[in-house]
């Protein structure tokens, strides 16, 4: 992380994200079906992901290095896609999604076909994935937006004005910012219309402050992180009721032992569901 903004290794964090979603399309019962994120890939990722023992040797490799991360993405993309439904399902029409790396749900998911969509992330992450992607979906607009600048914020309102509650999503993006940068999200949030709905991923702090990970923490650039209550407490100054806050022990019970799955899940993210 350099000292004014994101470093290249945040950008290639949406490329291992797309990686871990298009390996679990292999899996016998995938979690959530993500057939595009295939093809957010380029390079020996996807040549990995293309051919069956590589995958197996690459994720053997990768739980050895990375024990549970596999376990954490996939775990929370099916969370996450839930969510996402309820949401949508409950009449929500606009998503707002930040640091929206290689996510293919505006592309993927029924039930977000009909909604408006703005992405925004790093404009290079951006550009990478309108490289990548088949076609561009009607009613999807990409801003280039670093979080770090301080007028993210005003981006944010001006570029998504308009009437009718937003489902915003940000996920897998807190820890990879500083407080500002965070708060500049919470307080778009706090701004929505009543109704709109908010996802986000966040980092435990016992998690970051465990000295087990502090090559991981070092590695990725961790930034971010909350005790639970603190999260809970922050949503609530900025006008959002919690209603939800699931991490891997709801994983391991919710999704991996009904089917069987003995896939090891990293505590180090929890997803946080509130309202405006
Ligand atoms: C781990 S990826 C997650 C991507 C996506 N949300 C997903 O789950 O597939 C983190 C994303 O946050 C973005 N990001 C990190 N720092 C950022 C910043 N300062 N401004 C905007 N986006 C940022 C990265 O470019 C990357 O796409």
């Amino acid at each position: 992380m350099t000292k004014d903004g994101p470093d290249k290794t945040v950008e290639q964090t949406a490329g291992g994200v797309a990686m871990m979603r298009a390996l679990e399309q292999h899996a016998r019962q995938p979690l959530f079906a993500d057939p595009l994120s295939a093809r957010m890939l380029a390079g020996w990722p996807a040549v990995v992901v293309a051919h069956g023992p590589l995958r197996a040797i690459f994720l053997w490799i990768m739980e050895r290095i990375g024990p549970g991360f596999y376990g954490a993405v996939i775990c929370r993309t099916r969370v996450i896609d839930d969510e996402c439904r309820a949401a949508l399902a409950g009449g929500i029409e606009r998503v707002v999604i930040v640091g929206a790396g290689m996510d293919t749900r505006p592309y993927r998911m029924p039930e977000m076909a009909a909604a408006r969509v703005w992405e925004f992330d790093l404009p290079d992450v951006q550009a990478a994935k309108r490289a990548l992607l088949p076609s561009d979906r009607a009613g999807v607009a990409y801003t280039p937006l670093d979080l770090q600048s301080p007028d993210a914020g005003e981006v944010l309102a001006r570029t998504t004005a308009g009437s009718g509650p937003v489902l915003l999503l940000c996920e897998a993006v807190t820890m990879y910012l500083p407080d500002d940068a965070i708060e500049r999200v919470l307080g778009y949030a706090a701004g929505l219309p009543p109704g709109s709905r908010l996802i986000l991923t966040y980092l435990p702090r016992d998690v970051a402050d465990d000295i087990k990970n502090s090559y991981w923490s070092r590695r990725l650039g961790w930034r971010g992180a909350f005790r639970p209550e603190e999260l809970a407490a922050r949503l609530t100054e900025h006008g959002l009721t919690p209603l939800s806050d699931v991490g891997a022990e709801e994983h391991r019970s919710r999704l991996l032992a009904p089917r069987g799955r003995r896939v090891n899940v990293f505590p180090g993210e929890r997803v946080v569901v509130a309202e405006r």
